[in-house]
């Protein structure tokens, strides 16, 4: 085997090595390992492996050994992967904030810019794919509102051929569940080629982003096996929920007084969290509409769009219904065309200060026939008839929302797809982990 830009693990076994592209594929066999360097060869026999660099110099490799609790890797009861990750949420996103709040502040040492780099920024960007992306969408709109900084949030694929003007005083975050993603890697060096400060926050220990990027904040979810990705996705919000609120704070945006308003609320997410899972019976009979549709669209704007993104991403990854999310301002350059009475629409309305433009999407959409689900918080007072069918979810601070809105997106995707006898944890013609462009 030889390693150049993707990623390659070598698996120590007794009796057997392996090969593998993360170490969660490993896990099932063997918790020691070497992840190989770019140039470096392994040559892998049943009970020897022998390590050399480019020139064929043999090397002595360093192994490690994966402390990732055994728990992790089985379903522990549930019957999918992906159900029992749903429901490790709030300990994942507990995981993450643990130790990072300190007396109602932010403490995130591994941010290794001070108050005065900080207010230097040009323009964050930040770059990702697929739901890391959605968590990009998030962040953007976090950083922008409360830090007041200029924030790009690009596709990683399209970032590194776009030619992105990236400045020296630029800050790059990329966001990774594996920290193996080609595109993403790929936009980590490209940016850091241009001189950008480089951030990754990825949940794979040791993973390649890890490695590279100047910093890197961990997300605490623990290995991830299915691969429509949940509790990963939840992770990283409450990673770019620290990290907006420290840019914010360091460049006076906000005092400790909110910060720690800020920091209160995040903390009580987990637990929020606990309560959306409780209500789980009342998304099957969404599932169950959703079973039956060939097309579905999610709307919302702001955060709810972001949102909305991920709720489709997640019911077309595993369910194989067409779905779209759409910002709720748009819908009516385009998609209302196929608006018809077997058109569900699932709209996410959790912002006060945009709910009632949301409200009258809504009502095109319904006047079109369509059938609407309604997704807001529980204190939100909502006319009869306004939808057919609402979710309420625990109220928050609204920047939060987000963590909690996704939660029965996911659950509906999951009886979605259970309910047409889909192979949840391993989606056709997908992979976890994507190490090629
Ligand atoms: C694949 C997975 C997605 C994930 C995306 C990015 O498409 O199925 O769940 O969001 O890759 O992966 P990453 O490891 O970079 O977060």
């Amino acid at each position: 085997a030889a390693k150049k830009n993707s990623p390659l693990i070598v698996g120590i076994g007794s009796g057997a090595n392996y090969l593998a592209s993360d170490i969660p594929a490993l896990l099932k066999y063997t918790r020691d390992c070497a992840v190989m360097q770019d140039g470096e060869i392994a040559i892998v026999g049943k009970s020897s492996v022998e390590f050399f660099d480019s020139e064929g110099k043999p090397i002595d490799k360093k192994l490690m050994h994966i402390t990732w609790d055994a728990d992790s890797a089985e379903k522990g009861g549930y019957k999918h992967f992906m159900k029992k990750e749903i429901a490790e949420q709030p300990r994942a996103v507990r995981d993450t904030l643990s130790g990072r709040i300190v007396d109602g502040r932010v403490h995130l040492p591994e941010l290794s810019l001070g108050d005065e780099q900080i207010k230097n920024i040009g323009v964050v960007h930040i770059v990702a794919c697929g739901s890391a992306w959605h968590v990009g969408m998030t962040a953007k709109y976090l950083i922008e509102r409360s830090a007041g900084i200029l924030c790009e949030c690009d596709l990683a694929s399209e970032f590194r051929y776009r030619h992105p003007v990236v400045r020296e005083n630029d800050l790059c975050v990329v966001i990774s569940q594996s920290g193996e993603t080609a595109d993403t890697l790929a936009a980590l060096r490209e940016a850091k080629n241009r001189g950008a400060h480089t951030v990754s926050i990825v949940n794979v220990v040791e993973s390649t982003m890890a490695r590279e990027s100047d910093d890197v904040i961990y997300t605490v979810a623990g290995p991830e096996i299915a691969v429509a990705t949940t509790k990963a996705f939840s992770a990283q919000l409450a990673a770019v929920y620290l990290l907006a609120l420290r840019l914010s704070s360091a460049v006076g945006r906000i005092d400790e007084k909110e910060e720690k308003h800020h920091c209160d609320a995040l903390l009580r997410l987990p637990e929020q969290i606990e309560q959306v899972l409780e209500n789980e019976e009342l998304f099957k009979p969404v599932a169950e509409r959703f079973s039956k549709a060939s097309s579905i669209f999610f709307i919302g704007r702001g955060l709810d769009y972001s949102i909305s993104l991920e709720g489709s991403l997640k019911l077309k990854e595993i369910s194989y219904i067409h779905s779209e999310a759409y910002a709720a301002g748009e819908s009516k350059h385009g998609p209302i065309a196929l608006i018809s009475e077997q058109t569900p629409v699932i709209a996410i309305a959790t912002q006060s200060n945009i709910i009632g433009k949301t409200l009258s999407n809504i009502s095109e959409v319904k006047s079109r026939g369509a059938k609407v689900v309604l997704m807001c918080s529980e204190d939100t007072v909502i006319k009869e008839n306004v939808a057919d069918y609402i979710i309420r979810i625990p109220q928050c601070d609204e920047l939060l929302m987000p963590i909690l809105a996704a939660v029965p997106l996911q659950l509906i995707a999951y009886y979605t797809a259970i309910l047409r006898g889909n192979d949840v944890d391993q989606p056709r013609n997908l992979a976890k982990s994507v190490t090629v462009e």
